[in-house]
C-alpha cells in the first residue's frame, strides 16, 4: 500500500481517539470516599456514567439490547426489583426461586416442543447455557463412553464463540466444520465426516447469530442418531421468537425437540423473550443427561453446595423479570411483537438490497441479518451510521464471508427502519464523494507485510497503525476494525486481550 494512505489514516485517527480519562471527569475515577454522598448525588453521578453509551432507549440500536417498549419493560423491571435480593443459592430457603425456575423451564419446554421427559435449568445467559451443555456432554461421556480421553465437539464455523469458550474452559477440542457460502447454513455432511470416536457433542444453531439463518437441524439430528452422539441446538436467539413464529403459521424448518436426535437446547429469555438480563434456559432430553450438569460438594467446613449451573449465589431479579414479562405479554403479546418486527425486518432487508453496492447475506428466517458491500468499507459505514445516531454491529471477515454489518431488530427498533435506511443512503453518498476512505485491501496488504516481517513482535506497530492507545477508549472504530479484520485470528485475539488488560483497573 502507498505510504500516503497509511499516513493519512494514522493522522486521521489521532484526532478521533479520545482518551478515557478525558471522557470521564477525574473525580469519578477516585477511590472510596471516606464520607458517603447523598442518595441524589450518588444517583446523579451514576447517571452521568452513561453519557457516552449508545442510547438504547432511542430504538436506533440494532443489536445488544432487546427493548419490548416502555410498558412491558416497566412490568419486567418491577418484577425484577421485587426479587433483586432473593438468592437462588438455596431454594429450600427461597422456594420462590424454585417456583420461578420451574415455571420458566416449563414455558420454554412447551414452546420448544419438548415431551414430558424434557427438563432444564435457568442460567445467566446464552454463554452459561452453552457452558453447561458442553460440560454436561463431557461428563455424560466420561460416565458412558469412558474410552474418550480427548473429548471433541463438532462445531460449525458459524456457531457462537461461547462454544469455543466452553472448549477452552473444559479441556475439549473444537473440531470446526464449514458452511454453505451462499446460504450460510452449516454443512451437515461436513459434520458427519468430522465425527470421530472422541466426539462428545455435535452442534447446530437456530439461527446462528451472524447471518441469522437456521442450520439444517433435521439432517444433523439424523446424523446424531445414526452415530449415537449428543446433539445441541443453540436457539439462544431463536428459541422464543421462532417458536412464536411457528405457532403463528410461518413456514419454518423444524429446529426444536420435535426433531429426532436433538438432546439439548439453549434458549435465552433475555433476548427475544425480552426479559431483562441475565436469564436463559438450557434444556435436556431427559433427567439422566441433565444429571451431569449439576455440581454437589460437601467436602469442606463450609455449607454443602448443590448448584444447577455455574453460578452459586444468584439474584432472583432476572428470574422474576422474565416471569413478569412472559405473563404480561402472554402469547398474544409476543405475536403482536413478532408481526411488527418481522415486517420491519423485511422492509429493512429490501431497503438494503435496493442500495447500490450493498447486499444482504443468505436468506435469514427471523429478525436478524447481515449485509456486505463490494464497494464500501463496512467499518466506515458503521462509524458514519453511529455519527447519525444509528448503531449497527460490525462483524469481521471469516473465510469466505466478507466483513459485514449485523442488524438485530426488536420491537423498539422496528419503528426506525425508514430513518436507518435514509441514514444508510446518506452514508454511501458521503462515501462516494469521500477522498480519504480506508481501503481494506491496502490495510490487508500492509498488515500482512508487518506480520511477515516482525512476527509476534508486530504488536506495537499494529497497535500504532490501528490507533490503539493504552487505556483509551476509541471514538471511531473504522481503522481499528479494518486492522483487526486483516489480522490472523490469534494475533487479533492477543492484541484485544492485551488492550483489555490495560484498559481496565
Ligand atoms: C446464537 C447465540 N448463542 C449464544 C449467544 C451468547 O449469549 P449471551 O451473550 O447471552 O451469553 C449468543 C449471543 O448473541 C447468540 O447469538
Amino acid at each position: 500500500m502507498g505510504g500516503h494512505t497509511i499516513n493519512k489514516i494514522e493522522n486521521g485517527m489521532e484526532s478521533t481517539m479520545p482518551d478515557l480519562s478525558a471522557m470521564i471527569p477525574p473525580q469519578l475515577l477516585s477511590t472510596l470516599p471516606f464520607e458517603g454522598k447523598s442518595k441524589d448525588a450518588v444517583l446523579d453521578i451514576l447517571a452521568s456514567f452513561k453519557a457516552h453509551d449508545v442510547p438504547w432507549k432511542s430504538g436506533r440500536m440494532f443489536g445488544f439490547t432487546y427493548d419490548p417498549g416502555e410498558d412491558a419493560m416497566d412490568v419486567a423491571y418491577d418484577g425484577y426489583m421485587r426479587f433483586l435480593t432473593e438468592n437462588g443459592l438455596d431454594w429450600t430457603v427461597f422456594p420462590s426461586m424454585h417456583k420461578l425456575e420451574t415455571d420458566l423451564v416449563a414455558i420454554a419446554r412447551e414452546l420448544l416442543r419438548g415431551d414430558k421427559d424434557v427438563v432444564g435449568s435457568c442460567t445467566s445467559g446464552g454463554t452459561e447455557s452453552i457452558l453447561c451443555a458442553v460440560k454436561t456432554a463431557r461428563d455424560y461421556c466420561r460416565a458412558h463412553k469412558p474410552h474418550i480421553t480427548r473429548p471433541e465437539i463438532v462445531l460449525p464455523e458459524t456457531a457462537h464463540p461461547a462454544f469455543h469458550k466452553a472448549c477452552s474452559y473444559f479441556g475439549v477440542t473444537p473440531v470446526l466444520t464449514g458452511y454453505d457460502p451462499d446460504t450460510f447454513r452449516a454443512d451437515a455432511d461436513a459434520i458427519r465426516n468430522a465425527i470421530t470416536e472422541n466426539t462428545i457433542l455435535i452442534v447446530a444453531s437456530a439461527p446462528g447469530y451472524a447471518q441469522g439463518v437456521i442450520d439444517p437441524i433435521r439432517a444433523v439430528g439424523a446424523i446424531a442418531l445414526e452415530r449415537g452422539v449428543l446433539f445441541h441446538v443453540d436457539a439462544c436467539v431463536g428459541g422464543f421468537h421462532l417458536s412464536f413464529m411457528r405457532r403463528m403459521g410461518h413456514d419454518l424448518p423444524d429446529f426444536d425437540f420435535s426433531v429426532p436426535g436433538v438432546t439439548s437446547m439453549s434458549a435465552d429469555l433475555h433476548k427475544y423473550a425480552y426479559a431483562p438480563k441475565n436469564i436463559s434456559c438450557v434444556l435436556y432430553k431427559n433427567r439422566d443427561l441433565r444429571f451431569f450438569q449439576y455440581f454437589a460438594n460437601r467436602r469442606t467446613t463450609c455449607y454443602a453446595i448443590i448448584n444447577s449451573a455455574v453460578l452459586s449465589s444468584k439474584s432472583g431479579g432476572p428470574y422474576a423479570g422474565a416471569w413478569a414479562i412472559l405473563n404480561y405479554l402472554g402469547e398474544s403479546g409476543y405475536r403482536r411483537v413478532i408481526e411488527k418486527v418481522q415486517s420491519a425486518t423485511k422492509k429493512f432487508m429490501d431497503g438494503v438490497n435496493a442500495i447500490d453496492g450493498l447486499r444482504v447475506l443468505g436468506n435469514p428466517e427471523m429478525c436478524m441479518f447481515s449485509f456486505v458491500s463490494d464497494r464500501y468499507n463496512v467499518f466506515e459505514i458503521a462509524d458514519r451510521m453511529r455519527e447519525k445516531k444509528f448503531y449497527v454491529q460490525p462483524q469481521f471477515t471469516h473465510g469466505v464471508t466478507p466483513a459485514n454489518l449485523h442488524i438485530s431488530m426488536d420491537w423498539a427498533s422496528a419503528d426506525h427502519v425508514d430513518g436507518a435506511l435514509q441514514a444508510l443512503r446518506e452514508t454511501v453518498n458521503e462515501l462516494d464523494s469521500s477522498t480519504d476512505s480506508i481501503n481494506l485491501a491496502d490495510i490487508r496488504t500492509h498488515v500482512r507485510e508487518l506480520v511477515a516481517q516482525l512476527g509476534p513482535d508486530a504488536e506495537t506497530a499494529l497497535r500504532e497503525m490501528a490507533g490503539i492507545s493504552d487505556g483509551g477508549l476509541p471514538g471511531k472504530l473504522a481503522l481499528i476494525n479494518s486492522v483487526m479484520d486483516a489480522l490472523p485470528d490469534e494475533m487479533a485475539e492477543y492484541i484485544l486481550t492485551n488492550y483489555m488488560n490495560q484498559t481496565f483497573a
